[in-house]
Formats: structure tokens, C-alpha cells, sequence
């Protein structure tokens, strides 16, 4: 039996690059439009790091996580990329460079789930974190630009939702709330309810497996302070003109949110219809032993934007090769392979039969290659010091030396 590659991973194949290289290359046109800067971290880091950041009693922490080490040392590969970022910034003492950063990621994430259409056990996000103020207008400006990267890569089936979770001065009294709420309830909770009650109540919003009955418990945006209030009616008021709603349901499975929380969904996705999500998390960066400073960003899968493109039948066009050189005979092969790369060093693109195929099979992949050009070395060329060049567009031929022909080819004309 041949080798399979692993549930829940996906292989690129060659045809679809060149839609991978269309969301890469647009992440990094937007972002560097906002003046957001690549960063690049590690696919592992300490257990640890993402037992203090994504939160030791969340769905990913207690149970996604691919971990390995010693009993000297734990290391899991990273199921997100925020806690990295945290961690870069405060080892590499950024902030004693400057106060704020904006940065961002395209990189592979893991975590340990059933796969299914768009949930993966390796994918790859593409993210943004904002570190260094706690203006609201940062906030609207990540969603935004979400909104932009979606709209210059043609996804428009989407909805924006945004919710306020609030912060640590308001967040004690509404959990008092909610564990009153759900006490006397608990039997009819799952079991990993049952266990985060005392541990950590807040996670019992997002459980799937209880939504009948969480559906009903107090939604957490009626019970935020006054400033949490002020923060969202500001963020509300920079998105003005956007498509988003606000959807008091949104809570987001990771623990260091405080205040804006968003989602944006595409039912083109089927059960995993999250396309990204992000917010504010004003107290991670002083966790980690960093300042005391106000951040916010989101991160989006990948393949579930490369799902949605799919879904509207996003084409991009092979790009086409300037050339293409037969050899008419075993004896030419070597100048041909000469011929090739001396056109390869000039710039132009092209490739020769390396399979000892027939002429008229080499003239076939000459064809499906969409080259321009072809250029025929034969014996009687060689003994001319020429080659014959044919354009494949109108059919015509003619002769040439190998540095006319170069020239020829440069100045995109046959
Ligand atoms: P997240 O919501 O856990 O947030 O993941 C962000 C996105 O990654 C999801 O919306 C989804 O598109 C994609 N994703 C997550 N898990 C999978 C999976 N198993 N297979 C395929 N795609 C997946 C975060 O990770 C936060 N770090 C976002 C953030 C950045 N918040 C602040 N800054």
C-alpha cells in the first residue's frame, strides 16, 4: 500500500500555487499598504507559552496541541501564532525600540482535531497584531482591513460580526452571573461543561455541544462597564459604512481577549464557517512580561479563503513560457540543452525534452507548454551556426543566430 500523507493535511500541487501565490502575494500588498510588517516565528515553542496566552483550560490547550520533549522539556507545535508574536516582542525588547508595532504572519498553525472540509490538522493562517495602543480606531482598522484583503482577493460572500466580551474590571462580576445562572442547571451540561464551571466558567459559551442551553444565559455585551460601552459605540463609529453586525454571541475559543471580539463567516464553507476571527487583548503583552499595553489583531485560515475563492470559481490563468527547444536528432540534444540555458541566463523562460521523445512529441509539449517560441536545433542549423525559430502564434519560421535569436525573443517578437 503506497504512502499516504497524514489525515487532516493537504498537499499543494503545482496547478495550485499560483492561488496560494495570489493570497500570499495580496497579504502582503494590503497589510504593507497599513504598514503592517512581516514577522516570521517558529512552527514550535515552550508548552508553556501557550498554556499562559491561549489558556490552559481552553478547547486547543486541553486538547488540540501536538506536544513532545522530555521530562526536562515540553515543546508544542504552535496551534495559533499570537502567543509567538507576544513572546517576540517582549524577548527581543521591541518596545524599548518603539512604543507600537504592527506586524504580521503567514505561516503554518497546528492543532490536533477531527478533520473535515476546512478544518485541518496542519493549515496555515494569515494574521495581524497590533501592539502598543488601545485605541478603538485600531480595532475598526483590522477589520477593515480584513474587509479589504477579502474584497481585493474577490471574496464578497461573507459576514462580519463583532461583539464586546469586556475587560478585567467588568468580566468578574458578569462571571459571578453566569456561574449563578448556569449552577443550577449544571446536570443537564456536557461533562467538559461540568469540569469548567469551577475553572473557567467563560468557556462554557463557546461549547458547541451546549448551545440549547447556553443560548439562554445573559449575553456577556449587557453586563459591560461604561468604558468597555465607550470603546465599542468608538470602534462602531470607525467602521461606519462597513458591512458588519454586532452579534452578542461571539465569544472566541482563546483566553486573552478583553473587549472587541470578531468573527467573519461565509456560509460558502460549510459546518467550519469561520473564514477568520481576532480582537483586543489588552493584557497579554504585560502577561508575558512586557509592557502594559493595549494590542489587537486577527488571523484567517488559508484554505478555507482558498475554499471560498474555489467556490466562486477563481481561475488564474498558467503563466505562458517565452520558449520551448526541440533537438531534432540525439546528436543536437547537447546544443540544444546549450541553447536553452544561454536563453535561461538572458532572462527568458523555457524548457527542452530531457525523456529522448521523438521530434513530433517534442513539438506537442512545445504546444501544450503555450510557449511563444520554439527554436529548432538542427544538424544543418548547427553546421550554419543557427537555429530556426517558429512562431507559434502565426506559424511563421525563420533563422537565426543564437544571439539574434536571443534578441529576438527579448524584444517579444518572432
Ligand atoms: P482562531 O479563531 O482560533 O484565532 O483561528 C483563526 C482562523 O484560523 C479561523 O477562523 C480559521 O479560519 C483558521 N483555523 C483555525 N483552526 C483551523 C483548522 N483546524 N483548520 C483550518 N483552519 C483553521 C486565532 O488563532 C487567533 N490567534 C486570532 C488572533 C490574532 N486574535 C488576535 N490576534
Amino acid at each position: 500500500m503506497p504512502f499516504q500523507a497524514p489525515p487532516g493535511t493537504e498537499d499543494v500541487l503545482p496547478e495550485r500555487v499560483p492561488l496560494w501565490l495570489r493570497v500570499e502575494e495580496a497579504v502582503r500588498r494590503v497589510f504593507g499598504a497599513y504598514g503592517y510588517e512581516e514577522v516570521r516565528a517558529p512552527v514550535f515553542e515552550y508548552t508553556q507559552l501557550f498554556h499562559k496566552s491561549t489558556g490552559e483550560v481552553t478547547d486547543i490547550v486541553e486538547k488540540e496541541m501536538y506536544t513532545f520533549g522530555d521530562a526536562e522539556e515540553s515543546f508544542s507545535l504552535r496551534p495559533e501564532l499570537t502567543p509567538s508574536i507576544a513572546r517576540i516582542l517582549v524577548e527581543h525588547s521591541l518596545f524599548a525600540k518603539r512604543n507600537f508595532w504592527k506586524l504580521f504572519y503567514i505561516g503554518a498553525a497546528f492543532r490536533k482535531e477531527r478533520p473535515q472540509k476546512g478544518r485541518l490538522r496542519q493549515f496555515h493562517q494569515l494574521g495581524v497584531e497590533a501592539v502598543g495602543s488601545a485605541d478603538p480606531a485600531l480595532d475598526a482598522e483590522t477589520i477593515l482591513m480584513f474587509q479589504h484583503l477579502l474584497r481585493d482577493l474577490g471574496v464578497t460572500r461573507y459576514e462580519a460580526r463583532i461583539n464586546s466580551i469586556g475587560c478585567p474590571e467588568c468580566r468578574p462580576a458578569y462571571r459571578e452571573l453566569l456561574r449563578k445562572a448556569i449552577e443550577p442547571e449544571i446536570a443537564r451540561y456536557c461533562e467538559n461543561c461540568r469540569r469548567r464551571l469551577g475553572r473557567n466558567v467563560f468557556r462554557i459559551l463557546d461549547c458547541k455541544a451546549c448551545v440549547a442551553l447556553t443560548e439562554k444565559l445573559p449575553p456577556v455585551i449587557e453586563h459591560t462597564c461604561a468604558k468597555c460601552k465607550e470603546h465599542l459605540a468608538a470602534v462602531e463609529k470607525a467602521l461606519a459604512g462597513a458591512p458588519y453586525k454586532v452579534d452578542p454571541r461571539i465569544v472566541r475559543g482563546l483566553d486573552y481577549y478583553t473587549r472587541t471580539v470578531y468573527e467573519f463567516r461565509s456560509d460558502l464553507l460549510g459546518a467550519q464557517d469561520a473564514i477568520g476571527g481576532g480582537g483586543r487583548y489588552d493584557t497579554l503583552i504585560r502577561d508575558m512580561g512586557g509592557p502594559d499595553v493595549g494590542a489587537v489583531g486577527f488571523a484567517a485560515g488559508v484554505e478555507r479563503i482558498l475554499l471560498c475563492l474555489d467556490a466562486a470559481g477563481a481561475k488564474i490563468d498558467a503563466s505562458r513560457p517565452d520558449f520551448y527547444v526541440v533537438a531534432v536528432d540525439g546528436s543536437c540534444r547537447p546544443e540544444a540543452f546549450r541553447v536553452a540555458n544561454s536563453l535561461r541566463g538572458a532572462g527568458l523562460a523555457g524548457d527542452l525534452d530531457f525523456e529522448g521523445r521523438s521530434l513530433k512529441a517534442q513539438f506537442r509539449t512545445a504546444n501544450k507548454s503555450g510557449a511563444r517560441t520554439v527554436l529548432v536545433v538542427g544538424p544543418d542549423e548547427m553546421a550554419r551556426g543557427k537555429v530556426k525559430l517558429k512562431n507559434m502564434q502565426d506559424g511563421t519560421e525563420r533563422e537565426a543566430s543564437l544571439d539574434e535569436a536571443r534578441a529576438i525573443l527579448k524584444g517579444g517578437t518572432t
